[in-house]
């Protein structure tokens, strides 16, 4: 039991899929998995344990940003056994290489953030995921013949920015190729505490083209992430 997480040690799986959106996450659970139970509704942040293929697997809403999936990651990590988180999120494109519902592989987060420094003093705007899990997601995404981008995504703590044209300066400056809220601070947790974690993203929206993914073809493109990342778990 946690302050944020109304628990017991052992509701947990090893490996928790991170959807930011708690409803996401009950939808996960009801669509792709069997033999589930509720394992937190603290804060309506549901949880849900279950099986995937007969392997115990659990996932979680993050909320959205670094400061919520800070908490959550690092009491799932400190708590509850927890040993691999892989995000499972959406993102909006600052390239044109990329199109809506493609689906990203982060390979660093780079931010502007001061969760890291504040956290144990690390300096570096860069955190990097698991290599042994990217592995992970990359073959399964290869056997699932799904295509994967693989690149360096910004974790920003805004999404209203005042700066219209942010994006091309970001993916100029930092090579960022989309933009999320919560990948940095979910590495730098792990990283600390010796435990893997990773992210893959659908483009949900474009800021060079400013397209927006439908209702329907969110779902579609949906489904493709979340086979990668069940495969994997
Ligand atoms: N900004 C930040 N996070 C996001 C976006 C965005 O445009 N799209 C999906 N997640």
């Amino acid at each position: 039991m946690t302050p944020h997480i109304h628990a017991e040690p052992g509701d947990f799986a090893e490996t928790v899929l991170m959807p930011g959106d708690p409803l996401r996450a009950k939808f996960i659970a009801e669509t792709f998995l069997q033999d589930v139970r509720e394992v937190n509704h603290v804060r309506n942040m549901l949880a849900y344990t279950g099986t995937y293929q007969g392997k115990p697997v659990s996932v979680m809403g993050s909320g959205m940003g670094m400061a919520s999936i800070g908490i959550y990651s690092w009491e799932l990590f400190t708590h509850f056994g927890v040993q691999s988180i892989i995000r499972v999120g959406s993102c909006g494109a600052y390239t044109s290489d990329l199109k809506l519902y493609d689906v990203v592989l982060a390979q660093a987060a780079w931010s502007e953030s001061s969760y890291a420094r504040t956290q144990n003093g690390y300096v570096s705007p860069v955190t990097h995921p698991s290599a042994s899990l990217n592995e992970a997601l990359t073959l399964a995404a290869k056997q699932l013949d799904i295509p994967l981008t693989v690149g360096t995504v910004h974790s920003s703590d805004v999404f209203y920015r005042a700066e219209v044209d942010a994006h091309e300066r970001l993916f100029r400056e930092q090579a960022t190729i989309a933009v999320e809220m919560e990948s940095f601070a979910l590495f730098h947790n792990a990283q600390v505490l010796g435990k893997r974690a990773a992210c893959i993203l659908t483009v949900s929206d474009h800021l060079v083209t400013h397209e927006a993914a439908s209702a329907e073809d969110r779902e579609q493109a949906f489904t493709h992430m979340m086979k990668i990342a069940l495969h994997t778990a």
